[in-house]
C-alpha cells in the first residue's frame, strides 16, 4: 500500500544561518524520506523560516533593518546549505507567510470557541526606556543565591541556581541598561490544564508506537504532579504585548501570539504554501485519515511537539501528529559545548568552501544515528575512518576494481548469467534487502550501515578469492573473467540501491554509470543480466586529513593595517574576474569647473576610442604631472552620470584608510613596457 506522508524538520529561526545540528536534522529526516520515496511511497517534505519573535526582532533593530527584511537576509543563505548538502525539501516557507497569519488566527479563533483560551493579568518586568516588556533572556543582574554580578534572569552560570527574573538583585535591562520596573498586563492562555486537554493527551501520547520510549518517560515527567499538587500541566502564556515581531491576535489590539503559538503552524502554512504551488487541494489532504504527519525534532523542543502541538490541534478540529521523531544532539570533538546560535566549530558553510564532499558527512552521520534520543560525537579521526575504510575502501572500490576490465576487454557487456559462487554472492545481497529497508524505515540507519558493509565485505572477499586481475593475465579466461567482473557490478548495483537514500549525489552518478533508470528499492529483487555499462568515472575521492586541519582551524582574525581598514570579506578567483582592469593612458588630464576634487580624464585603453573619466585626485596631482601618463582603468564599471558629465570607468588609487591617520592619494602607474588595452588580472 502507498503510504501518504507529510513529513516536516523543526523550522530554525531565522536570526543566523545553520549550524552543524541543523544539518545533522535535515540529513536524519532527509535520509528517511528519500528512502520512502524509494519504496514508492508519496511523501510530502516542507521547511520553513521561524522568523518570529523578540530577539529576531531585537537582532533586526541592531542590525539597522526591519524584521522583515533582516529575516529575508537569512533566508536567501539557506539555498547554499540546502543544496550542498543534498537536502531535498519540496518547500521552504516562512512563518510570517500570509498563509500562517490566516491559519495561527483561525486555529486560535477555533481554541477559543471551544473554551480552551482564558485571560489573566500577569505581572513582567517592562523596560521604561525601551518601553517594551523583557523577556528573561534580556535581564541581567545579581546571583540572588551566590551574589555574581552579571547573570541571566533564568539562571546563574556560576553557581546553577535557577529563579525567575525578580529574584535577581539589581536587575538591569540588557537592551538599554535601564533598571526594569515591574508592570502588569493581560495575557492570554492555553488552557493546556483543562481536562479534557489532560484526558486527550494521556491518550495521544500512550498510543503505541506514536513516541519513543524515553520520550514517554520525560512526558511522564511533565504529567505527574507533586504531593503539593504542584507540576503537572499548566497553562500556557501564548500572548506577547507589542512591540512584538509576530502575529496579532484577533480581537485583542496590541497583543501578538508568543513565537511558539505560530511556529509549528508554519508546517502547515509551508505545506499549504507547497500545495498551492502545485494546485492541489491542502484541505481535502489534511482531512484525508490516511495521510501520517511526521515531525523531525531534536530533545530540547519536546514538550512543545508532544503537549501544546497535539492538544492545539485536536482542538481546532484538525489531523495531530502520527509521529514525532525525536534525535539527540550532535556535538563535535567530545562533546565541546555548541550554543545554539554560533554552533560549534564544525561550520558546514566553511566545509562546502573548502570543497569537502557533502556525502561524505551524510554517510558519518548515518552511521552514526539510530532510533532513541542519543546525542552523537563528530569525531575527526572516525569521520576520516569510517569514510576512507567504509565507504571509499569497501563500496566504492569494488566498481574500480571490476569496471576497467569490463570496458577494455569486454566493451562493457556484462554476462547473462553468472556463475554459482557469484550467484550465491548476489543472492545474499539481495536477501538482505528486506532487513535494510526495516532499519531504514525504522530510522536505524546506523544498522543499516553495518549490515551493508556486511554485505560489502563479502563482495571484497569474493574479488579477492578471484582476482580478477590474474584472471586478466591468463589465457583462455576471458569467460571467467567477465563473470567475476559482472558480478561485482551486480553487486555494486545492489549495494547502491541500499545506500542510495544515504548517497543521493552519488547514486545518480552510479545510474548514468550503470546506464540504468533511477533506482528504487524493489529493484533489488532483479538483476542486470545481458546489460551493458557505460564508462566508469572516478566516483569519489578519500578524504584527506588536512581538510579536516583546514576545517577546525579557527577562522583567521580579521586582518587590520595599523590605523587602517579591515580586510574585505575573502573572495573567489570568479568574483575578481568580473572587475576588468586595463591599462589606459591618461591623453589629458584638466580641472573641473565647480569642483575642488575631481580631474576630468581623458583616457586610451586601446579601444580605438577614448573614454571620459572623473577622478576624486584633485588634491594629489596637477593635471599636467598625469598627462602622458599610463594608469589601470577599471573598463566595465557601469557608466554613471554625474554632475559634470558621464564617467566611463574608474581610475586605480591607494590611500590610507583613515586619512587624519596617513594623508595622501597615490594613483596606481604599471612598470615599464604594458601597453593600453591590456589586462590587469
Ligand atoms: N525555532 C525553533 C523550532 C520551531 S519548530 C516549530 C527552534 N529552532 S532552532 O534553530 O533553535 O533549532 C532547530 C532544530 O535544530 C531543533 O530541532 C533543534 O533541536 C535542532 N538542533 C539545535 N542544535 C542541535 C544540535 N547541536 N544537534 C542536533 N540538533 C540540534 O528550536
Ligand atoms: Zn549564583
Amino acid at each position: 500500500m502507498t503510504r501518504k506522508l507529510f513529513v516536516t524538520t523543526a523550522l530554525p529561526y531565522a536570526n543566523a544561518n545553520f549550524h552543524i545540528g541543523h544539518i545533522m536534522e535535515y540529513t536524519q529526516a532527509d535520509i528517511w524520506v528519500r528512502f520512502q520515496r524509494m519504496q514508492g511511497h508519496e511523501v510530502h517534505f516542507v521547511c520553513a523560516d521561524d522568523a518570529h519573535g523578540a530577539p529576531i526582532m531585537i537582532a533586526a533593530e541592531k542590525a539597522g533593518k526591519t524584521p522583515q527584511e533582516f529575516v529575508a537576509g537569512i533566508a536567501a543563505g539557506r539555498k547554499t546549505y540546502l543544496d550542498g548538502f543534498h537536502i531535498g525539501f519540496d518547500h521552504w516557507s516562512s512563518t510570517d507567510s500570509p498563509q500562517n497569519h490566516a491559519l495561527s488566527q483561525e486555529i486560535y479563533r477555533a481554541l477559543r470557541h471551544n473554551e480552551l483560551i482564558s485571560v489573566k493579568t500577569i505581572e513582567q518586568f517592562f523596560d521604561p526606556a525601551k518601553g517594551m516588556f523583557l523577556p528573561d533572556r534580556f535581564i541581567k543582574g545579581e546571583c540572588p543565591k551566590c551574589g555574581a554580578k552579571d547573570q541571566y534572569g533564568d539562571s546563574c552560570e556560576v553557581c546553577g541556581a535557577v529563579y525567575t527574573p525578580t529574584e535577581l538583585k539589581n536587575p538591569f535591562s540588557v537592551l538599554t541598561g535601564a533598571t526594569p520596573v515591574m508592570k502588569s498586563s493581560e495575557h492570554y492562555f492555553f488552557k493546556l490544564s483543562d481536562e479534557r486537554c489532560v484526558n486527550f493527551l494521556q491518550e495521544w501520547t500512550q498510543t503505541p508506537g506514536r513516541l519513543q520510549s524515553e520520550v514517554l518517560n520525560k512526558i511522564r515527567e511533565w504529567f505527574t504532579k507533586d504531593e503539593e499538587g504542584n507540576g503537572g500541566l499548566g497553562d500556557w502564556d501564548i500572548s506577547r504585548d507589542a512591540p512584538y515581531f509576530g502575529i496579532e491576535i484577533p480581537d485583542a489590539p496590541g497583543k501578538y501570539f508568543y513565537v511558539w503559538l505560530d511556529a509549528p503552524i508554519g508546517y502547515l502554512a509551508s505545506l499549504k504554501g507547497w500545495f498551492a504551488t502545485q494546485g492541489r487541494d491542502f484541505d481535502a489532504y489534511m482531512a484525508d485519515e490516511s495521510v501520517e504527519q511526521i515531525h523531525f525534532i531534536g530533545k530540547d523542543i519536546t514538550y512543545f511537539h508532544t503537549l501544546f502541538w497535539p492538544a492545539m490541534l485536536h482542538f481546532s478540529g484538525r489531523k495531530t501528529p502520527s509521529h514525532v521523531h525525536v534525535h539527540g544532539f550532535l556535538t563535535v570533538n567530545g562533546g565541546e559545548k555548541m550554543s545554539k546560535s554560533r554552533g560549534t566549530g564544525l561550520d558546514p558553510l566553511k566545509y562546502l568552501n573548502l570543497g569537502m564532499n557533502a556525502e561524505w558527512l551524510r554517510y558519518y552521520l548515518a552511521a552514526k544515528l539510530n532510533s532513541r534520543v542519543e546525542d552523537l560525537d563528530f569525531n575527526p579521526e572516525d569521520f576520516v575512518a569510517r569514510v576512507n575504510s567504509d565507504l571509499v575502501g569497501k563500496y566504492i572500490n569494488i566498481a574500480s576494481r571490476a569496471a576497467g576490465f569490463l570496458a577494455k576487454r569486454f566493451a562493457g557487456q556484462l554476462s547473462a548469467e553468472v556463475g554459482v559462487e557469484g550467484r550465491s554472492l548476489l543472492d545474499a545481497l539481495q536477501t538482505q534487502a528486506g532487513t535494510i529497508a526495516e532499519l531504514f524505515d525504522t530510522r536505524e540507519f546506523g544498522k543499516a550501515l553495518r549490515e551493508i558493509m556486511l554485505l560489502a565485505d563479502k563482495v571484497n572477499e569474493y574479488v579477492d578469492q578471484h582476482k580478477p586481475w590474474e584472471l586478466a593475465k591468463k589465457e583462455g579466461m576471458d569467460a571467467v573473467l567477465q563473470d567475476v567482473c559482472t558480478t561485482c557490478i551486480e553487486a555494486f548495483r545492489l549495494l547502491t540501491i541500499y545506500l542510495k537514500p544515504v548517497l543521493p549525489a552519488l547514486a545518480a552518478k552510479v545510474e548514468t554509470f550503470l546506464r540504468v533508470e533511477p533506482l528504487r528499492f524493489a529493484d533489488a529483487a532483479t538483476l542486470l543480466g545481458a546489460h551493458t555499462i557505460g564508462a566508469y568515472e572516478h566516483l569519489m575521492q578519500r578524504v584527506d586529513i588536512q581538510l579536516l586541519e583546514a576545517l577546525f582551524e579557527p577562522p583567521a582574525p580579521p586582518t587590520v593595517v595599523p590605523g587602517g581598514e579591515e580586510l574585505a570579506p575573502e573572495i573567489k578567483i570568479d568574483d575578481f574576474s568580473k572587475v576588468d582592469l586595463r591599462i589606459a593612458k591618461i591623453v589629458k588630464a584638466e580641472l573641473v569647473e565647480g569642483s575642488d576634487k575631481l580631474l576630468r580624464l581623458t583616457l586610451d585603453a586601446g579601444e580605438g576610442r577614448l573614454r571620459n573619466v572623473f577622478s576624486g585626485i584633485r588634491a594629489a596631482y596637477k593635471p599636467e604631472d598625469l598627462e602622458g601618463k599610463l594608469t589601470v582603468l577599471v573598463a566595465n564599471l557601469a557608466p554613471r552620470k554625474m554632475k559634470f558629465g558621464v564617467s566611463e570607468g574608474m581610475v586605480l588609487a591607494a590611500s590610507h584608510g583613515d586619512e587624519k591617520v596617513n594623508p595622501g592619494l597615490f594613483v596606481l602607474e604599471p612598470h615599464a613596457g604594458a601597453q593600453p588595452g591590456m589586462r590587469v588580472r
